[in-house]
């Protein structure tokens, strides 16, 4: 019989409870096992790595370590080396930087994104522009989510390299876009870039079944070690199509500097800038373990489950006077969302409780939630309803030396500038989640300082 889930956080994510901390930041970072860490330093006492780019005994173990972990992600991801190659990067911001600046952007080509891409995707927009190519941002509706982009996704322009990009789950309001849409970008001629930085660590993907171009993760947010490791797992047909904007050490078969010529690899290793994160790397099949031990579609239902007392939790919380204390940004219930919750409080007459306010109170209980925007401005934006010609007036009127979030909330008649957000992930319980009620609970008829902002979903309210 599976191991529970309890008996799971009993066995590997013990600190958490000896040192009585609510964890519930999985988005911004997983947490590592005990397992990982004894097996990595197992290895690390018995093995002698060297520098994986040259013929020595030492190298070889490394470049077999590093060519392993390659096949290992492969595996996790139900993707076919003949089909797909796995490029390790630093993070999943840097994968998508690789491809956004090898990307053939041109004149007549575009880039469509959903409205909620993480700003490292959003990035790839200055590579467009810098080569002629349009950017295209597709709506969200009410629900965050992008309802109407089977309507919207423009058939992309013939004979010119138009990208597709969109999380399979959005950091900001953990809705889950379909995953169709791959093939649906496809059909209207795109290379999809599927960022999947915020859903692989609670949910299955199975790349065989969709055939992404390209796809973008993080390790240590599926298992939280180790840091500095990330991976651009691509299909070498889309790959093929990139034209790498410069070459370094490790991506070449041979560079002349008399002759100033270069050859590159013609694998993943033409895409891996100087000498990989070795060590790190040879951290990342025990984390995979771990989850593949729990089982991916486990861990999403666990999260799914918890997920769901923590939204019906926040939906009951209620002033004296019958009025919501929280507002949701994003779906209110776990139909196709994961276990991401943007939250704001609010104060008996509506107005918005600051969230740094509630980040203090929680940081006070031993309780880690994140508050901001979460690098997801297109979100962050719908959310909270700034206008956008109102919005670009404060951006470009206030003086950059200037500028500061209060500035631009003033500006805009007080609009909120962050949320809260809580997030699961495997070590998760239900006394996590009672634990974080609790605290919000203590904000009950608490007044809003100075009288609060709308939370942004009044429109009347925040007009400049
Ligand atoms: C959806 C999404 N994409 C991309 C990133 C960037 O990840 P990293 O900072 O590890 O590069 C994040 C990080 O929060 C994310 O949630």
């Amino acid at each position: 019989m599976a191991e529970s889930f309890a008996d799971l956080r009993a066995r590997e994510y013990a600190r958490l409870d000896e040192r009585g901390h609510v964890y519930l930041d999985y988005t911004g970072s997983g947490l590592y096992a005990r397992s990982q860490v004894e097996r990595l330093t197992a290895l690390l006492h018995d093995e002698v790595f060297g520098n994986p780019h040259s013929l020595s005994p030492t190298s070889e173990t490394s470049t077999q370590q590093v060519t392993e972990t390659r096949r290992r992600v492969l595996r996790f991801f139900g993707a076919d080396p003949a089909e797909y190659a796995v490029i390790f990067t630093s993070n999943a911001t840097t994968a998508a930087k690789l491809v956004g600046e090898a990307y053939p952007f041109g004149p007549g080509g575009a880039l469509v994104l959903t409205a909620d891409n993480h700003n490292s995707v959003n990035g790839i927009g200055e590579y467009a522009r810098a080569h002629g190519a349009r950017t295209v941002y597709l709506p969200l509706d009410q629900e965050q989510r992008a309802s109407a982009l089977p309507q919207l996704l423009p058939q992309a322009a013939a004979g010119a390299a138009s990208l597709f990009a969109y999380p399979a789950q959005s950091n900001f309001t953990g809705v889950k876009h379909p995953l169709e849409w791959v093939a649906l970008g496809h059909e209207r001629g795109y290379d999809v870039l599927l960022d999947a930085a915020a859903y692989v660590p609670t949910n299955p993907l199975d790349l065989a079944a969709l055939e992404p171009d390209f796809v973008i993760v993080s390790f240590y947010k599926m298992f939280g070690y180790p840091t500095g490791v990330g991976a651009l797992i691509a299909r070498h047909g889309a790959l093929q199509r990139l034209q790498r904007p410069w070459f370094a050490g490790g991506t070449v078969r041979f560079a002349s500097a008399q002759n100033q010529l270069h050859l590159l690899k013609d694998n993943a290793e033409a895409w891996e800038d100087g000498t990989p994160n070795f060590l790190a790397i040879a951290a990342v099949p025990f984390g995979l373990d771990l989850l593949e031990g729990v089982g991916m579609a486990r861990v999403r239902d666990h999260v799914r489950e918890l997920t769901d007392a923590l939204l019906q939790q926040l939906a009951a919380l209620r002033h004296d006077n019958g009025a919501p204390m929280v507002r949701i940004y994003g779906p209110g219930t776990t139909a196709m969302r994961g276990g991401t919750v943007s939250f704001n409080l609010l104060d008996p007459e509506g107005s918005l409780i600051d969230s740094d306010t509630v980040q203090e109170a929680a940081a006070g209980a031993d309780i880690s939630l994140r508050s901001g925007c979460f690098c997801n401005p297109g979100a962050a934006e719908y959310a909270f309803h700034y206008p956008a010609a109102a919005s670009r007036h404060c951006l470009e009127g206030i003086a950059p030396e200037d500028f500061s979030l209060q500035r631009f909330s003033d500006c805009m008649g007080g609009v909120p500038v962050g949320a809260l957000r809580a997030s699961l992930g495997p070590p998760t319980n239900a006394a996590d989640i009672e634990r974080l009620g609790l605290l919000l609970a203590g904000f009950r008829n608490r007044r809003a300082a100075g009288g609060g902002g709308s939370d942004g979903c009044e429109r009347t309210r925040r007009t400049p």
